[in-house]
């Protein structure tokens, strides 16, 4: 699958809104991990790497972001999130940065993996030859 966006249910209510992730329901993957980047100085970049395997859906808790995705193709995609009831669904062999980080903004990650060091691709040079194999094979 490919990257895109995911709309989450939206419970209305005066008293304030509501939303959920149930595994398998809601997000295309079994939740191995989440954590949050918060805190984010003006002007700083997360990111900039690729994972092998992780997918992850990606979500605006709070404020606003944008997520750069490369597909190893030339071409950037720049999703701006700032709906707490979407999340952007990356799959694995994707190169990404988070940038543009509001005040308080909150990013909330759901990723399928552990934290495994190995899984990640920190070398753009390198994301690209591997991407070009998996192609050709
Ligand atoms: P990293 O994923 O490299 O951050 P970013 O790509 O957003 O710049 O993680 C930064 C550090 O935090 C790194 O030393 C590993 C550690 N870390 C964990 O221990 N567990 C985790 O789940 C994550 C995401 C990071």
């Amino acid at each position: 699958m490919k990257n895109k966006i995911i709309s989450f249910p939206k419970i209305l209510d005066d008293r304030g809104n509501l939303s959920f992730i149930e595994n398998d329901t809601h997000i295309p993957f079994e939740i191995e991990r989440a954590y949050w980047i918060y805190d984010v100085p003006g002007g700083e970049v997360r990111g900039g790497h690729a994972y092998k395997e992780l997918q992850e859906v990606i979500i605006a808790l709070s404020g606003s972001f944008d997520v750069a995705i490369d597909d190893g193709k030339g071409r950037e995609q720049v999703y701006n999130l700032n709906r707490s009831y979407e999340g952007l669904y990356v799959p694995g062999m994707t190169w990404r940065q988070i940038r543009h980080f509001s005040t308080n903004s909150v990013a909330l990650i759901l990723a399928s993996l552990p934290y495994k060091e190995k899984d990640y691709i920190y070398n753009y040079n390198e994301y690209i030859k591997v991407k070009n194999e998996q192609h050709n094979m």
